[in-house]
């Protein structure tokens, strides 16, 4: 790996990146800002996708194609669908499926894509194994590895959350895993989606989400500093 993508949906989720960058030279397509530069003492790209899976899905063939990226990481918030993850606790992609991948009326069961017979896509072994590592380092107990769902849709209620966990097995819910997961799969380049929790994606998701994002999304921050530090 010598050129990593580093994808947030928000600003918040991107501004410490960019802050600690160095050296950075800014290009726009599709409406996209990517910016190259130094991080941690390694090249890196650093983009704000914008949110849901269409825009994370063209940063990411951006990325890889203009930009020539070798690894994607991607960085930001999700709400917990799992009971024991609390906020700010950390998910790890082991890997990533769209959860609004509903083809049930033609017999394919629920996040399968037809006829492509696949629903969830692998996340890089060792980028997993660096991203828990760090984690466990500087979130010890708060950390689990576990299948990102993603959707066009922002979770907000009990019952959706209870079907995401125990029909689906998602440790937590976002709008763009699954997207970046997809095409890095499509174009065989190693990804890993590391979330923080900034909701439990129930009736108080909305309020949460408001007060915690920051708070989330320097705990996702501070393990991709460690992670692209040990890369
Ligand atoms: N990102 C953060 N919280 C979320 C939620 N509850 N649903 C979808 N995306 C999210």
């Amino acid at each position: 790996i010598n050129k990593i993508g580093l994808i947030g949906a928000m600003n918040e989720e991107i501004e410490l990146l960019i802050q600690a960058m160095t050296g950075v030279k800014e290009t726009k397509k599709a409406g996209i800002t990517y910016r190259e530069g130094l991080f941690q003492g390694k090249e890196v790209v650093v983009c704000r996708s914008g949110v849901g899976k269409v825009n994370a899905a063209v940063c990411t063939q951006i990325l890889i194609d203009q930009f020539g990226v070798n690894a994607v990481l991607f960085t930001g918030v999700a709400g917990a669908l799992d009971p024991e993850l609390n906020i700010g606790d950390i998910v790890i992609s082991t890997a990533c499926m769209q959860h609004d991948m509903d083809v049930r009326a033609l017999g394919f069961p629920r996040g399968v894509i037809p006829y492509e017979e696949v629903s969830t896509f692998a996340a890089d072994p060792e980028l997993i194994k660096l991203a828990d590592a760090a984690s466990r380092e500087l979130f010890d107990g708060r950390t689990k590895q576990g299948l990102v769902l993603s959707g066009d849709q922002f979770v907000a209620s009990r019952e959706l959350v209870a079907e995401l966990f125990h029909d689906l097995g998602g440790s937590c819910t976002e709008m763009e895993g699954a997207a970046v997961a997809q095409v890095c799969s499509m174009n065989s380049v190693p990804f890993v989606v590391i979330r923080s929790m900034s909701d439990k994606a129930d009736g108080s998701a909305h309020v949460n989400f408001a007060e915690f994002t920051k708070q989330a999304s320097e705990n996702s921050h501070r393990i991709i500093e460690h992670m692209v530090r040990s890369i």
